[in-house]
């Protein structure tokens, strides 16, 4: 069986990047024969990033109704919220005793802080907690703590995955006594998406205030958010460089490679950027459309959502507290002296 695994942290709406990253690709993974699907919500890295309860609350119920309306079987898989798994906290704190401080000052989310503080002429750390810096070790934590095999994630998360496998190898090395008590993961990347771009052409992402919902607001806060994309000035009629616009990356991120290929050739023959808008939000639409009265659906019934998370913590436990009574043994807080 391949273990498959991936989250999504609750300090925002979700945004076709996280659609069309993780969740597209991970509900297809979980389909496949012979794999062994756990999806997360990941609330804890969401106080790294909010301390504003509300929006984590509502912004927990909006992921876990995007993944159910997107298709995800949660019989079929284990679908569970990080916090109600207190195992994986735990395990946290293993990892943190054997991680070394210098490979977390490589990370790029701290790096990226301390580089603003340099330019803003502050103290390097200002600002910056002990939750951000050591936030691949949570990482590294949801993922050892099922042995996933496989994480489906956009390009943005490929250092925290190679963080989680150093850090397992470490732990093997030191604990495992010649037999591995960790799987070392594997990063699953869809390189047509693997940074889809926001409506700027920077990474679609919540910090840069440039993405296109997926299911809030519906389908007229799509179009508005499409509407917005930057294009260059290029008017209709004039050909268009379709490799160089991110409209054109966009497209291809919900298209098949005969609807791209037909939309690039269209775009280089001239057509204008507001049909081009248009037949993107066609082509969106046509995907996620019928997922969104499912959505609204489940967001009118905050209920069902927390008896199917319930549910998920129960079946992810089952596997979380036996590794972890194995784990306590082997470090040497229980057994024999
Ligand atoms: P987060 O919540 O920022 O994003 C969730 C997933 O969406 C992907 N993604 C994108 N993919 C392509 N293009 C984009 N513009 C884009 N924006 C976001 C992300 O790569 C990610 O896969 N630390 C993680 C959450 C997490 C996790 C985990 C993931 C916590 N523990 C264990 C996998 C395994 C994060 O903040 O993702």
């Amino acid at each position: 069986v391949t273990r498959v695994l991936t989250g999504i942290t609750t300090s925002g709406t979700p945004h076709l990047g996280n659609y069309a990253g993780a969740i597209r690709p991970a509900i297809q993974a979980s389909t496949q024969p012979g794999v062994d699907a756990f999806f997360f919500l990941a609330d804890y890295h969401a106080l790294i990033k909010c301390d504003d309860p509300e929006r984590i609350a509502r912004s927990r119920l909006e992921i876990a109704a995007t993944w159910i309306a997107a298709g995800l079987d949660t019989d079929r898989t284990t679908f569970y919220r990080q916090s109600d798994v207190p195992e994986i906290p735990e395990l946290c704190w293993m990892l943190n005793c054997v991680t070394a401080k210098g490979l977390m000052n490589r990370a790029h989310a701290y790096k990226a802080s301390v580089d603003a503080n340099v330019a803003k002429s502050v103290e390097p750390d200002d600002g910056v907690t002990m939750g951000l810096f050591s936030y691949p070790v949570l990482m590294a934590a949801d993922i050892l703590m099922f042995n996933a095999h496989r994480v489906p994630v956009g390009r943005d998360q490929i250092q925290h995955l190679e963080m989680a496998r150093d850090i397992a190898q470490r732990f093997n090395h030191l604990y495992g006594r010649g037999e591995d008590l960790f799987v070392l993961p594997e990063v699953q990347i869809d390189e047509d998406v693997a940074t889809l771009p926001g409506l700027d052409g920077r990474k679609m992402s919540k910090s840069y205030d440039n993405t296109i919902p997926l299911f809030e607001g519906g389908l007229k806060a799509l179009k508005a958010a499409v509407a917005r994309i930057v294009t260059d000035s290029r008017l209709p009629g004039e050909p268009k460089d379709a490799e160089g616009a991110h409209l054109y990356t966009l497209y291809r991120a919900f298209a098949t490679s005969g609807q791209a290929a037909d939309f690039r050739a269209a775009l280089e023959g001239g057509l204008g950027w507001g049909e081009a808008k248009q037949a993107l939000c066609e082509r969106i639409e046509a995907q996620i459309g019928p997922m969104r009265e499912r959505y609204a659906d489940l967001m009118a019934h905050p209920e069902r959502i927390e008896d199917i998370l319930q549910a998920g913590a129960a079946k992810a436990r089952r596997t979380a507290t036996p590794l972890m009574a194995r784990l306590r043994e082997a470090v040497g807080l229980r057994g024999a002296a």
